[in-house]
């Protein structure tokens, strides 16, 4: 029988990618703070994104979940979430007609600050220091006095996820997210784009439905529905300290919640089992992701559903395949038939990013076409295998950053110098996420169309 869980009962656990921090006792005194502030997110909130999930558990839906590697307190500013909201709104325009379904929409924002990296240390000129681990950890500047962790920093973490997440609701609710505005933003987008022609024909079809609406009637002004949007905030619950502190008892259903966030996920390198990040999340209601890479095994796979979602409830789970464009044929099929034998109800989702990144001209970077390759080979499986592509998981910006190459203004290795500005991993700048999403929907559109006859065709 499980053990009793408590916030934190992860402590007598096995533990990965943690920080060492050198005074104890201050690190205490932020958590005891951390503890009285108020929650970021509420767990109604959370309950109903998991019920907005279990839609696309069930092929009802599409989930889009996007943004930073790793936000930063240096880049937090109005016009970088405003930017970031902008690029990740049309992209769910875009997906939304090409799936003929709702998109849901869930951010990586508002609290997606600590990483989990590949070594402890890094050396630069023969100096070796520790390694960055997000702005909630210790600073990136390669010097002693940055890298030491400083638990403060958990508090900042905090207070720009509040201020995040205040403006964040402004825009949603506030008439920013109007699908109007997304529609015109969306035509601008086109109309600029050297893919201008590929394009065009579903953005006329938009504007045709958006024109057919108005003249019925259905306006921005008088239908809520189309000016406001639901939208969630997601990250790696990584800093358990941190996220304990932030894990509140429900009033209405006497739950647990993690309240740093609606959906918080697992990361690859620390879902083993027996471990403290299963621990945590399996007493939490929330819903939650999992990173599945090419390490993770089907019998692996199974038992962490069945630790994590016991009841099997749909919405709970989102397993986030994330293998490489190389691999994703290989390692996928054979964790989908897993999860149908057994009866798992999940949402699958494509992270086209983290199994592809290579090194060029000394930058990280990650190739447009390897993203591209990678979510249309996330499609062709599902398709073969009977089961639904429920997603995508991107590292995106709203700024034209040259961080990842490729894409319809091809960014060559030669630029990734101009505007290499991420604290982790590349993203995909505001041209190219809108770009992966229309060529996404393209995707969708045939599984609409195309697949139907298909099956016609071998019946008939
Ligand atoms: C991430 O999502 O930034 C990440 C570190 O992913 P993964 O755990 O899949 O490597
Ligand atoms: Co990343």
């Amino acid at each position: 029988m499980a053990q009793t869980w408590t916030p934190e009962s992860w402590r007598a656990k096995p533990i990965l990618q943690v920080p060492t921090y050198p005074d104890q006792q201050v690190l205490e005194e932020v958590e005891a703070r951390l503890r009285t502030y108020p929650p970021l997110v509420f767990a109604g909130e959370a309950r109903a994104l998991k019920k907005q999930l279990a839609d696309v558990s069930e092929g009802k839906s599409f989930l889009l979940q996007g943004g930073d590697c790793a936000e930063s307190f240096a880049e937090h500013g109005a016009d970088t979430i405003r930017d970031f909201f902008r690029a990740f709104l049309q992209m769910a325009v875009v997906l939304t007609y090409g799936g003929s379904k709702p998109v849901v929409k869930v951010g990586r924002i508002a609290g997606q600050f600590a990483k989990p990296r590949s070594s402890d240390n890094e050396t630069q000129d023969g100096v070796t220091l520790p390694s960055y681990r997000g702005d909630i950890i210790n600073g990136i500047e390669f010097n002693e006095t940055s890298r030491i962790p400083d638990p403060n920093r958990q508090e900042m973490a905090y207070r720009q996820s509040a201020a995040t997440l205040n403006l964040l609701r402004a825009f949603a609710q506030g008439g920013f997210a109007n699908l109007e505005n997304v529609h015109r933003w969306m035509l601008g987008f086109v109309g600029d784009s050297p893919q201008r022609e590929r394009y065009e024909a579903m953005a006329d079809r938009i504007s045709e439905s958006m024109e057919f609406m108005r003249s019925i009637g259905i306006t921005a002004e008088n239908y809520a529905k189309l000016r406001e949007t639901d939208f969630y905030t997601s990250h790696e619950a990584l800093l358990l300290g941190y996220e304990e502190a932030l894990t509140r008892v429900d009033s209405t259903s006497g739950d647990w919640y993690a309240t740093s966030g609606h959906m918080i996920w697992i990361g690859d390198r620390t879902r083993q089992a027996d471990h403290a990040h299963i621990e945590y999340c399996r007493g939490i209601k929330n819903p939650i992701g999992l990173k599945c890479g090419p390490s993770l095994q089907a019998d692996d796979l199974i038992n962490l559903i069945d630790i994590l979602n016991p009841a099997n409830e749909a919405g709970r789970i989102t397993l986030i395949a994330r293998f490489g464009h190389e691999k994703v044929a290989e390692h996928l099929p054979r964790l989908i038939r897993a999860v149908e034998r057994e009866g798992k109800k999940v949402v699958w989702s494509c992270d086209p990013m983290h199994g592809n990144t290579i090194t060029a001209n000394g930058y990280k970077t990650r190739p447009f076409d390897r993203i591209l390759s990678e979510v249309e080979q996330f499609f062709e499986i599902h398709r073969s295998e009977g089961t639904y592509p429920g997603g995508i998981h991107v590292e995106m910006t709203g700024k034209n950053v040259t961080e990842c190459t490729g894409g319809a203004r091809a960014v060559s290795a030669d630029e990734l110098q101009d505007r290499y500005h991420t604290h982790c991993d590349p993203r995909l700048n505001a041209d190219q996420a809108l770009e992966l999403a229309f060529l996404i929907a393209e995707n969708l559109k045939t599984d609409r169309n195309g697949n139907g006859e298909k099956k016609l065709a071998v019946n008939g």
